[in-house]
């Protein structure tokens, strides 16, 4: 393959958790690259994750927005999506509008202005519950979630655009991330935070559920990787391939934070909750990408950085958030969540 030159990254959602970790990536290993990010900055994207990068506010479904930004690209990886399961069964409406349409937009314009690369960055939550074995990247997509359906949505368009119009497309599959800067809704952060606050740390049914947790640098790695070095048309999933259960992540949290068990607080499940992920990472390997962060020394880090950064997620725990908080976790009791 001849060698691939990326001078111009159009990023979406690089102002959200993952996204920004990719930019600030980018910038310290290759000071010449340009970066534009599109950002809707939703409740999750802020420009303070961004350091010394520009966002362009705006909405990866505005047509004319994008093809602007796009024309001056050679490639696009795509970040922007709603992308809490919780949400989803909230208010589907906005995923299919960002995950599916969104990515169907990006499409066009990669299309239009003949980039030489156009990144998806999905989810191994597309494969759905994984009983046994582990998930290879021709298996088939059982989404259960309004959130994976959407982005199997986007899965699909990714791979029809490379079929029917030859569009050079990559699709990363990636497991659970953690690290700074994430917003304190999803599994790690809340229960670090909620520890921080003495707040209960609310595990679905009995916590058995697993997950394969991967710092968010590792993660952000393997997408460069995938990006210049990988085959047009391909799918890669990244992950560790390790286990880690719902109870696991609290007693981390608890330990690394010293706090009491007595924090952690089983309630109602959630609704179609997959029980497990669980990747094969083979493929990724010959690009010649390792995982560098183990769990406990990851999660050391983020529970040292949120310990920090109060003023960071605080911000993020507004009146809103506790409003959502009260909606999801029904029956928590009020002692459980702050008066203001
Ligand atoms: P995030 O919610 O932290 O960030 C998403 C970003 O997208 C935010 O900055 C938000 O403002 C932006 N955005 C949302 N709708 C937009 C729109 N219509 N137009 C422009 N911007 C919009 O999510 P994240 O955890 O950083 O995830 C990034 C991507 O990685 C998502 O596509 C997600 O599906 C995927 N992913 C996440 C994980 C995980 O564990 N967090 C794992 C695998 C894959
Ligand atoms: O697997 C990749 C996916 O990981 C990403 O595509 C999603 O964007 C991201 O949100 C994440 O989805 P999960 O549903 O796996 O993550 P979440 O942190 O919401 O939940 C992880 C596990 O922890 C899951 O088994 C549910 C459980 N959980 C979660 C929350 C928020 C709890 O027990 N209590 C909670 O309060």
């Amino acid at each position: 393959m001849a060698r691939l030159r990326l001078r111009h990254l159009l990023v979406t959602g690089g102002a959200g958790f993952i996204g920004s970790a990719f930019v600030r990536e980018r910038l310290r290993a290759d000071p010449e690259i340009r970066l534009s990010v599109l950002d809707k900055l939703t409740y999750a994207g802020s420009e303070e994750n961004l350091g010394e990068a520009r966002n362009d506010q705006g909405d990866i479904c505005d047509r004319g927005l994008v093809d602007r930004l796009a024309s001056e690209a050679d490639a696009i990886v795509n970040f922007a999506a709603e992308s809490h399961v919780d949400r989803s069964l909230l208010d589907p409406g906005a995923f299919v509008q960002t995950d599916v349409y969104g990515t169907y937009v990006l499409l066009e314009a990669a299309r239009k202005h003949r980039h030489q690369r156009y990144l998806q960055v999905s989810t191994d939550e597309v494969y759905g519950h994984v009983k046994e074995g582990r998930s290879r990247e021709e298996d088939r997509l059982v989404p259960r979630s309004p959130y994976s359906a959407t982005k199997v949505g986007g899965d699909m368009l990714v791979g029809a655009y490379h079929a029917s119009f030859g569009l050079p497309t990559l699709i990363t599959r990636g497991a659970n991330t953690y690290g700074p800067f994430q917003f304190p809704e999803k599994i790690i952060p809340l229960f670090i935070t909620n520890a921080l606050q003495n707040l209960a740390l609310p595990i679905y049914g009995d916590g058995s559920a697993v997950r394969d947790y991967i710092y968010v640098d590792d993660h952000v790695s393997a997408i460069a990787r995938v990006l210049w070095k990988a085959e047009p048309g391909s799918i890669y999933n990244i992950g560790l391939g390790s286990e880690i259960s719902g109870v696991q992540v609290a007693d981390t949290v608890l330990r690394l934070c010293g706090k009491p068990a007595s924090l952690k607080t089983f309630v109602k499940d959630r609704p179609g909750h997959d029980y497990r992920y669980a990747l094969d990472v083979r493929r990724l390997r010959p690009l010649g990408w390792e995982p560098t962060v183990k769990f406990e020394d990851g999660m050391r880090v983020t529970v040292d950085w949120y310990r920090n950064n109060e003023v960071w997620w605080r911000r993020r725990k507004a009146p809103e958030f506790w409003e959502f908080y009260r909606r999801n976790y029904r029956g928590l009791p009020e002692t459980a969540i702050p008066s203001s």
